[in-house]
């Protein structure tokens, strides 16, 4: 296994790593993914570790995929979730996080729906955290996973590629995120969608804007399509989803025009019908479930090279 150190003690965001952090996080992740398709999936590599995943919001991917990350690592693992927990008797983050500290942990996985509660953490615990998605902001591992999963498809040829994001710019974290990795990385990003749902700074991003997604999906090699985020919009942005659908969903018919294959993925969960058609992500242009796949590995990784960190 690979020898280099991250530059960070947590993993907040991807703002705060370097291309060379990615690169060795891709590098790992190559090796775990190796480790993960053999009939022996686990390694002792975490064996005298404790991580509480501790999820404020809901999840079905990122959630299952630390837990299982942790578990093929042999870690020993917890699971918090604020919904049937003392958060609803009025307990603060800080109490709750020091008490599951008390209980001798190592390593945080958080989701929570402020952005930015990781860097309250971060200064006030001494566990390595890492960012599960807060609010708006970012949701690092995702964008780490959406990356290598393009990294991979194309044989490490990342440079080169050109990439769209499509949908929901301005309420999506995982945007964000990948937006500051695919910049990290060198690569070419436009984004796309109706003009209410795209950010006025999103050009101050190094990102170009594509509104008509036609053009936009003849341009990229790689659409990473995301949803309507409908519960974080406080106005309508549209009139309907009926109305999205026709203008901005990706649809067999659009994806039968272009000129060249395109790579679709999609950070789920997905709306059917709505951004995305089924004959669009069940279709051969889609690499949605190696994502998922992909995702453990990364996460091992991730997990990995913190623990690494923490011993120096
Ligand atoms: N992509 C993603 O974060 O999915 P979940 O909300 O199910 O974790």
């Amino acid at each position: 296994m690979n020898k280099s150190q991250l530059s960070v003690k947590h993993l907040l965001g991807i703002k705060e790593i370097t291309e060379k952090d990615i690169y060795l996080i891709f590098e790992t992740a190559k090796e775990f993914k190796q480790i993960i398709n053999r009939p022996i999936k686990k390694v002792p590599t975490l064996r005298d570790t404790t991580i509480a995943n501790l999820f404020f919001e809901n999840s079905t991917r990122t959630k299952l995929s630390f837990e299982l990350a942790e578990k093929r690592l042999s870690a020993d693992v917890i699971n918090f979730s604020a919904a049937s927990s003392s958060v609803k008797k009025g307990e603060t983050l800080l109490d709750t996080v020091n008490n599951i500290l008390a209980m001798k942990v190592d390593m945080v996985v958080m989701r929570h729906p402020s952005p930015g509660a990781h860097y309250f953490l971060s200064k006030n615990i001494d566990a390595s955290i890492v960012n599960a998605g807060d609010g708006t902001h970012e949701h690092p591992t995702q964008a780490l996973l959406d990356n290598f999963s393009i990294y991979n498809h194309f044989n490490g040829k990342i440079k080169d590629k050109k990439i769209v994001i499509m949908g929901d710019i301005m309420h999506s974290r995982v945007a964000m995120s990948n937006i500051f990795a695919l910049k990290k990385l060198g690569v070419e990003v436009k984004v796309s969608g109706p003009s209410t749902l795209i950010p006025k700074y999103i050009k101050t991003r190094g990102v170009d804007v594509e509104l008509d997604i036609e053009k936009a999906l003849e341009w990229c090699d790689v659409a990473n399509i995301l949803r309507i985020q409908l519960e974080r919009q406080d106005i309508k942005y549209f009139p309907s989803l009926r109305e999205y659908s026709q203008y901005f969903g990706v649809s067999r018919e659009l994806l039968d025009k272009m000129k060249s294959k395109k790579v679709i993925m999609h950070p789920g969960p997905i709306n059917r019908g709505v951004e995305i058609e089924s004959q669009v992500a069940d279709s051969d242009n889609s690499i949605i479930l190696e994502q998922v796949e992909n995702g453990v590995a990364v996460r091992m990784a991730v997990l990995f090279l913190l623990a690494n960190r923490r011993k120096k």
